[in-house]
């Protein structure tokens, strides 16, 4: 007998599902090798949920579709899920990018006022509906690019009244994207002006003030630990503070100078340590012992124009859960393309490409404690798809600077589509619809 679902997505040329490993937790070592792919593949879905994948012709004889796509030629993935960004900003900062490139230093830009503080002050400057709208469009652009869930954080406030209004502007244009996300706290993310001279003030207020109001508005708090902003002790008493309101702990940590901000997290039970291009071999124990996973931030290191990329091979060697992210802010790395950052961590960290797939599928979502919900397309879990035009998924990181991705769709709806001929009339309500897309490659 025929079940009925609501829709079938079929004749994917390839469908990396990720079936044949654990549904839940996340993958080390050489896990992170098995994708599970079909050929010319279907998706099943009901409720916005996936009830199977299989073959193309196995799923149109067990299941009778409402409505039925064809992905003829499209290489299919889980919906890439993004474990660190800063989406909420006012103004971009290309000056202090061309800064960088005639030899300015991330960090003495930053000392001398630019950097954070230059983002916080047009943050200060903007109306909640001003940085709502400005959010919204960034919120856009990872569903242009394949990401169907992501972690957003503030940061470039600096006070009560403008981290709750980053905050404010994040849930506003969270309810305006289908995008789903997890929310960070990061007032500690530099020491506004008016606390540079007494910084354990601006801690106090953090921990005091800061956190307990701001605790219902986010799910996780974040501290960007680093010499010369905060200390090891500074980081340990804003973690502490935020596990005793309720949040769950992401880290900066050890990204540019090694402060051991990586067993901090990982003493601390944090879900991430982030960045990581200087972690210590004790680090990477530490790491490999937990259930912190290490998010590596390789766009950063790339767009900063540093060395000093993060021992993706080491740590995937010693078993860490090791995930990659955009990173994607006004500073350091200005992009919301995973694609983009499979090429450089392919080239640069020497990942293969179904450790980038695993990285920013299943072991982000697993970071985010989403695993149950997404990062593979284990039957239950929301059909959420990144519909890529290339002729296979080892044409991922191949495609440099371009946007390979044709569609995505969000809980088995196309919220985003780049190519004309595939637009069936059920598309959601608001989806961006963007005429024809050339994908570079010879047709076949
Ligand atoms: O993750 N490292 C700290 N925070 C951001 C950069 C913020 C900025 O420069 O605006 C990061 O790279
Ligand atoms: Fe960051």
């Amino acid at each position: 007998m025929t079940e009925t679902v609501d829709r079938l997505f079929v004749h994917c040329r390839q469908l990396v599902t990720l079936t044949d490993g654990a549904p839940t937790g996340p993958r080390r070592g050489d896990a992170m090798q098995k994708l599970g792919v079909i050929e010319d593949g279907a998706v099943a879905v009901k409720d916005g949920r996936i009830v199977a994948v299989g073959t193309t012709d196995e799923l149109t004889r067990a299941y009778r579709a409402h409505e039925e796509l064809d992905l003829e030629g499209f290489v299919v993935l889980p919906g890439f899920v993004d474990c660190h960004t800063h989406p909420v900003f006012a103004k971009t900062r290309e000056h202090e990018f061309h800064l960088r490139c005639a030899g300015a230093d991330y960090m003495e830009i930053a000392k001398q006022g630019g950097g954070i503080l230059s983002s916080m002050r047009a943050v200060r400057e903007a109306t909640v509906e001003q940085l709502a709208e400005r959010t919204e469009e960034h919120l856009w652009r990872f569903l242009e690019h394949g990401t169907t869930t992501i972690e957003a954080k503030g940061g470039y406030g600096l006070s009560l009244k403008d981290e709750q209004k980053s905050m404010t502007a994040l849930a506003q244009a969270g309810e305006l994207v289908p995008i789903q996300m997890k929310r960070t706290f990061l007032g500690a993310h530099e020491f506004p002006p008016e606390y540079r001279d007494d910084r354990d003030e601006y801690v106090r207020i953090v921990c005091e003030e800061m956190i307990p109001a701001l605790a219902p508005m986010a799910d996780y708090c974040d501290v960007f630990a680093e010499p010369g902003v905060f200390d090891a002790q500074q980081s340990d008493r804003v973690l502490k503070a935020a596990l005793a309101a309720g949040l769950r702990l992401r880290v900066h940590a050890d990204e540019l100078s090694p402060m051991g901000g990586t067993e901090l997290a990982v003493a601390l039970g944090a879900d991430s340590a982030d960045h990581l291009g200087q972690i210590s071999e004790k680090g990477i124990a530490a790491l490999a012992g937990s259930d912190t996973t290490g998010v590596l931030l390789p766009g950063t290191i790339f767009f900063l124009g540093k060395t000093g990329y993060a021992p993706a091979r080491r740590m995937i060697e010693a078993g860490c859960a090791v995930a990659i992210a955009t990173d994607f802010n006004p500073g350091s790395s200005h992009t919301q393309s995973m694609t983009m950052i499979h090429t450089i961590a392919c080239t640069q960290m020497k990942m293969s490409v179904a450790e980038c797939i695993v990285a920013s599928t299943i072991n982000p979502a697993f970071s985010l404690q989403l695993d149950h919900e997404v990062g593979t397309l284990h039957a239950g879990k929301r059909a959420d798809l990144c519909v890529l035009d290339i002729p296979s998924y080892e044409a991922l990181g191949y495609t440099m600077g371009g946007n390979p991705v044709a569609m995505t769709i969000k809980n088995g709806v196309p919220v985003l589509a780049n190519v004309a001929d595939r637009q069936p009339d059920w598309f959601a309500d608001g989806a961006v619809l963007d005429g024809e897309y050339d994908d570079g490659f010879d047709d076949e």
